[in-house]
């Protein structure tokens, strides 16, 4: 019988050609380190709703979802109808328009932290914002944040500083960058706490995800969210919530809102323009208004060709607009509760140690973790009873290369669930999850 490794060479012929036109174009043939796949990616030719199709005509059940970004699935009609209503009328106006403005006002109606706001491009240029603006607030230079939370590339929340370590772990980064770095464990009150009373003078900002590192892979506690903002307030230090993930996710308001925790700045991007490039730091306007020219010889500059442009925001408010009442997200957030129940009762019924658990839309896949979950085990805010375990990455790739096989893309080792999926797609999904894993167990993948 043939390997998950072979099937997958037999079910594209056409992606690994492309790929071998890539490979001499792009670092590994790819255009985003997490598109990186081995042997070679499945090359995507068109996409609607819950699902993709392959260059080889291979139908997939999507858990990618534009990275997260497509919570109404692919090509929303009403997000369709908004960006062809705008593609004629003009994709760069060199100018304000009033639709900017009007997702400016979406943003704000729906985000608790949110005063003021600027659009940016990208999420790492959210967050690269956010930072300045609190050090410039703050005239302190320090950024706390936590082990392997994720911010995008930026030079200030990249690489992991230790001691220990003479070769820096991200090569390029100056040293200033490392040396303005605090990184604390996550959950960890009394780092927080110590990290605060000795060098609380000299940080600006602690930045975290919203709902644990990895889009919650490990999920935070909501304790240490509410002692967080407790504490920066006392130290004058800003609190960055980066909901680049779990924005509009969460809740129409995002974890702020779910948590009932308001943070002083808020990073966003993927959901906020509607499937198109874009993002937004907003927060409280004292902060936000260093950007503004009545700051005067302080003002902080904020150009970008693409800020708010016609498209991103015709997709943007379009999107926003449909996900206000919070109806979108609960549905998403039921389909991923229901898949997490039968995808851990496959386990169960495999006999195979795993846990599929999750927060919301965002599920994450544990193949080796002793609990057999419950119905209803495994799923929320504290769910785990203890931190769960590192996926190998030759296990999620295995896994994900199954699973591939089998017409479902996986987000690494998780899934992003949308609007769009159906009861459909969940039978699917839960065939596809019990063929791979026979699969991995034949060839003795799930070991370690
Ligand atoms: C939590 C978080 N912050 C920031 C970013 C960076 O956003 P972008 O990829 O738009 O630069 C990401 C990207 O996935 C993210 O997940």
């Amino acid at each position: 019988m043939a390997t998950i490794l072979q099937r997958y060479v037999e079910l594209h012929p056409t992606s690994r050609r492309l790929h071998a036109r890539a490979a001499d174009v792009f670092p590994d043939g790819v255009t985003h380190d997490i598109r990186h796949a081995e042997p070679f990616p499945v090359y995507v030719e068109r996409a609607s709703g819950s699902r993709k199709w392959d260059v080889d005509g291979n139908e997939i059940v999507d858990f990618v979802m534009g990275h997260g970004a497509l919570l109404l699935g692919h090509g929303h009609p009403a997000i369709v109808e908004a960006v062809a209503a705008q593609l004629p009328r003009g994709t760069h106006y060199g100018a304000s328009h009033e639709l900017e403005v009007r997702w400016g006002e979406l943003v704000r109606e729906l985000v608790p932290s949110v005063e003021h706001l600027r659009f940016t491009s990208s999420g790492t240029e959210a967050t690269m914002m956010a930072l300045r603006l609190a050090r410039a607030h703050t005239g302190r230079e320090k950024v706390l944040r936590l082990r392997e939370h994720f911010h995008g590339w930026n030079d200030s929340v990249t690489g992991q500083p230790r001691p220990e370590e003479t070769i820096p772990r991200a090569p390029g980064l100056p040293q200033g960058f490392l040396d303005t770095s605090i990184v604390i464990d996550q959950n960890d009150v009394t780092a927080l706490e110590r990290t605060l009373r000795e060098d609380g003078g000299e940080i600006a900002a602690l930045i975290f995800e919203a709902t644990g590192l990895h889009w919650g892979t490990d999920p935070i506690d909501i304790d240490y969210v509410r002692r967080a903002r407790a504490l920066t307030a006392e130290h004058g230090i800003v609190l960055i919530f980066d909901e680049v993930i779990t924005g509009f996710r969460v809740s129409a308001g995002g974890a702020q809102e779910a948590y009932g925790v308001t943070p002083d700045m808020t990073t966003m991007a993927k959901i906020v323009a509607g499937g198109l490039p874009g993002g937004c730091v907003g927060g409280r306007a004292e902060l936000i208004d260093q950007i503004a020219f009545r700051a005067g010889r302080t003002r902080i500059a904020h150009p970008g060709t693409y800020n708010a442009n016609p498209l991103s925001a015709a997709a943007g408010s379009a999107c926003l607009a449909l996900i206000a009442d919070g109806a979108a997200q609960e549905r998403a957030s039921a389909t991923a509760r229901t898949l997490a129940q039968r995808l851990n009762a496959v386990f169960r019924e495999e006999s195979v140690a795993g846990c599929v658990y999750g927060q919301a839309s965002m599920l994450h896949i544990a193949p080796g973790m002793e609990a057999q979950p419950e119905d209803g085990y495994g799923w929320g805010w504290h769910a785990l009873p203890a931190r769960p375990p590192v996926v190998r990455a030759a296990t999620a790739a295995a896994l994900r290369r199954g699973m591939m096989n089998e017409g479902v893309d996986l987000m690494g080792a998780g899934m992003m669930v949308s609007a769009a999926h159906s009861a459909e797609d969940i039978d699917h999904t839960e065939r596809a999850f019990r063929r791979t894993l026979r699969a991995m167990k034949d060839e003795g993948l799930l070991t370690g």
